[in-house]
């Protein structure tokens, strides 16, 4: 089996470390890449074809793993190439996924849930052919959710508008608190509620949101849009803190 990616991220680089299998290789391209990219396709050791025409062409499951803004437009360029399984791994909204739908054969929309580069990163999956991909409950928990594509989508905008806006608060607070010199005592008695290692945890939550604040905010623009009919106060809030 031929596991293709387009985007060669944190997250395919740690599927390819994941799906540890003789029987399945990876194929990508550095068509247009950063050099990080290359970088990173070049240390996962995976082959590179010239395209990613060539690369939908080859895979029996083509990853989408790269922006929520470029997305559609890979789904729209090389959706309808992809024979086999058509991975999307993107936060997009749910209309973005149903509009993916539209160039794709066959969809299963999927939500990595917990940092993928942590210890137990969970798989779920949504659409008709997401027991074709049940499989990879060997290698990554993999649940199925349903055979609708855009319900992991909802369930993926709701976890995410709540960690991020939990972050902003969390970034907002800790800077209070260093301007105080009181940075360890806050959170020491937070910890008291939040658990013992809620420290290292919101130092990780608080790097993680800084070092990719541009691709937060772009998440959190498409769950203001797909959610807009809601009170969305404090996601608002937290998209204004993460374009600072
Ligand atoms: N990180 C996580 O734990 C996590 C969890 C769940 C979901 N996600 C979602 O999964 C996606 C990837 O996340 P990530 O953490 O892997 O992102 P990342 O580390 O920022 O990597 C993004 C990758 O996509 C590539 N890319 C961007 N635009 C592209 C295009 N038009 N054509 C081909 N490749 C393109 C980038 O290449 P260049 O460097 O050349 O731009 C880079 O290799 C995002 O949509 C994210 O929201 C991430």
């Amino acid at each position: 089996m031929i596991i293709g990616f387009i985007g060669f991220g944190n997250v395919s680089q740690n599927l390819v470390k994941l799906i540890n299998s003789k029987d399945i290789s990876f194929i990508t391209s550095f068509d247009e890449r950063s050099s990080k990219t290359v970088e990173n396709i070049k240390n996962s050791n995976i082959e590179v074809l010239d395209t990613f025409k060539d690369v939908a062409l080859k895979s029996d499951i083509l990853i989408s793993a790269n922006s929520p803004k470029s997305a559609l437009n890979i789904a729209q360029k090389y959706g309808g190439f992809v024979d086999g399984i058509y991975l999307d791994l993107n936060n997009i909204s749910p209309d973005t996924t149903l509009e993916i739908n539209k160039h794709v054969k066959s969809l299963v929309d999927g939500a990595i849930i917990g940092k993928i580069d942590s210890v137990n990163p969970i798989l779920y999956i949504s659409g008709e052919k997401a027991n074709e991909l049940l499989f990879l409950n060997e290698f990554i928990e993999t649940h199925k959710i349903s055979d609708d594509v855009g319900d992991v989508a909802i369930l993926k905008l709701l976890r995410s508008s709540y960690t991020k806006t939990l972050s902003a608060l969390l970034i907002e607070s800790t800077q209070i608190a260093e301007k105080y010199n009181l940075e360890d005592e806050f959170f020491d008695i937070l910890s008291l509620t939040e658990g013992e290692n809620f420290r290292e945890k919101s130092i990780s939550r608080i790097n993680n949101t800084l070092n990719s604040s541009k691709r937060k905010a772009e998440e959190l623009e498409e769950i203001i849009n797909y959610f807009e009919d809601n009170d969305l106060t404090m996601i608002i809030a937290a998209l204004k803190k993460l374009s600072q």
